[in-house]
Order: C-alpha cells, then sequence, then structure tokens
C-alpha cells in the first residue's frame, strides 16, 4: 500500500505527538465539512429517489453526531492507478456548480489524504477493474441504532464494477457521468448532482464511459450487523 516517494516523505520527517493530533484534528474537521457539503448536495436534489431520503438523513445526523471516526489517512502522494483521473474527475464535477460543486471541492481536499482501495478479489472481476477503480472510506460514526460510513469511487473510462451485494443500505451522490443498475432497474445515467438507491442486499453496480465515474456513497445498517464494507 506505501510507495517509495510517500515512504522517504515519510522517514525524512516523524510527525511528533503534536504534529499528529494537530493532523488528526485537521483531517476530522475536513471531513466534516465533507459530510456538510454532501447534506446540502443531497437537500439540492428535488427529484431524487424518495427511499434514499430517510438512509440519507440517519447518515449525515450520526455522521455529524459528534462520533465520528476519519478512516486512517496515509501520506500524500500515495495512490492507486485509478488515481490519476481524480483532477480530471473533480474538475468535471465542478463545472456543475452549486452544492454538487461545493461537495467536489470538500472531497477534493481530502481526496490525496485517504487510503484508496482495490475492492477484494470480486468472484467475476471485469476487463481492467483491478487498475481501473479506486475506493476510499473516509469516515465512520455509530449511533444508539445506527452504524453510517462514507467513501468515495473513482473508475477510470469505460470500466465496469462488478455485480455486488453488501448488507448496508447505499445512497450515492454521483458526481461525474457513468450507469448505475440494480436488479431493479437497468442500466440508466442519473447525471451529475443525481442520487441513486440501493436497497440492503441487492445485487447492483455501476460503469463509466467515456469519462471517470467519480461519486461519493453513504452506508447505513443498523448496530450489531456484520462490519461495514467499502461500496
Ligand atoms: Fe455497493
Amino acid at each position: 500500500m506505501t510507495n517509495c516517494s510517500g515512504l522517504v516523505t515519510a522517514l525524512r520527517r516523524s510527525p511528533t505527538i503534536t504534529d499528529r493530533h494537530q493532523s488528526t484534528d485537521h483531517h476530522r474537521s475536513d471531513l466534516l465539512d465533507v459530510v456538510r457539503a454532501a447534506e446540502r448536495a443531497f437537500d439540492a436534489v428535488d427529484d431524487g429517489p424518495t427511499d434514499a431520503r430517510e438512509p440519507a438523513r440517519r447518515v449525515f445526523e450520526t455522521l455529524l453526531g459528534g462520533d465520528l471516526e476519519p478512516a486512517p489517512a496515509r501520506a500524500r502522494g500515495e495512490a492507486l492507478p485509478a488515481c490519476a483521473h481524480l483532477d480530471d474527475a473533480v474538475a468535471r464535477a465542478r463545472e456543475h456548480r452549486g452544492a454538487t460543486a461545493g461537495l467536489a471541492d470538500a472531497v477534493a481536499t481530502i481526496a490525496r489524504q485517504v487510503t484508496w482501495m482495490r475492492r477484494e478479489e470480486p468472484e467475476r472481476p471485469t476487463p481492467g477493474f483491478a487498475d481501473g477503480h479506486a475506493n476510499a472510506v473516509l469516515a465512520h460514526a455509530s449511533g444508539p441504532e445506527w452504524n453510517a460510513l462514507m467513501g468515495i469511487s473513482l473508475m477510470a473510462p469505460n470500466v465496469r464494477y462488478p455485480d455486488h451485494a453488501h448488507p448496508p443500505e447505499e445512497v450515492y451522490l454521483v458526481l461525474s457521468p457513468g450507469e448505475w443498475r440494480n436488479e431493479r432497474h437497468a442500466w440508466f445515467e442519473p447525471g451529475i448532482g443525481h442520487v441513486v438507491h440501493n436497497p440492503a442486499g441487492i445485487v447492483h453496480a455501476m460503469r463509466s464511459g467515456q469519462v471517470p465515474l467519480f461519486a461519493v456513497w453513504l452506508h447505513l445498517d443498523r448496530r450489531g450487523s456484520a462490519p461495514p464494507v467499502a461500496s
């Protein structure tokens, strides 16, 4: 997970405990900004799926409720191959302006400080998927009743995310062109600034076209259920 340049940079200057606390505080503050920006972007959607409203609201309330835990950050400069499309994806989202551009700005602030991951060994990998996608968990929190998780996904052009399912209910805030499907809906393009809802356990996927696919996702499940998974 660590590349050489990141390791050398880290070894040149080992952070003090104070540095680490300040860094963690800044990162948490930046993540709260992402959550608030995501909430504003969600509220700006007036024609989204109505069944996304309740889970999205619970995710925002839980993440903003004071118990937000940032996912572990790593040194700036470490990335997966798909991260080469990050600047392009952010620039396209910013063109949309309004609450969507605000969310893109907030995500761009933290996107190079989070831990990007590949989805682990899908049953049926699709062509180019391994190097053509990157997921990052941004933060999680638990309230009295719910576990909430927020992350981002980035895909290179012309990549199909394999069909998958997970226990948490899922809401995507769409920041790019691209298509989504699930067992109840054939492939459709929601458009930048729109919302996709996947009920708990449903088989679903997404795919990019000529430009990168970029989205923020929210996961919600009841406390005491299985550990959260990424996208
Ligand atoms: Fe998913």
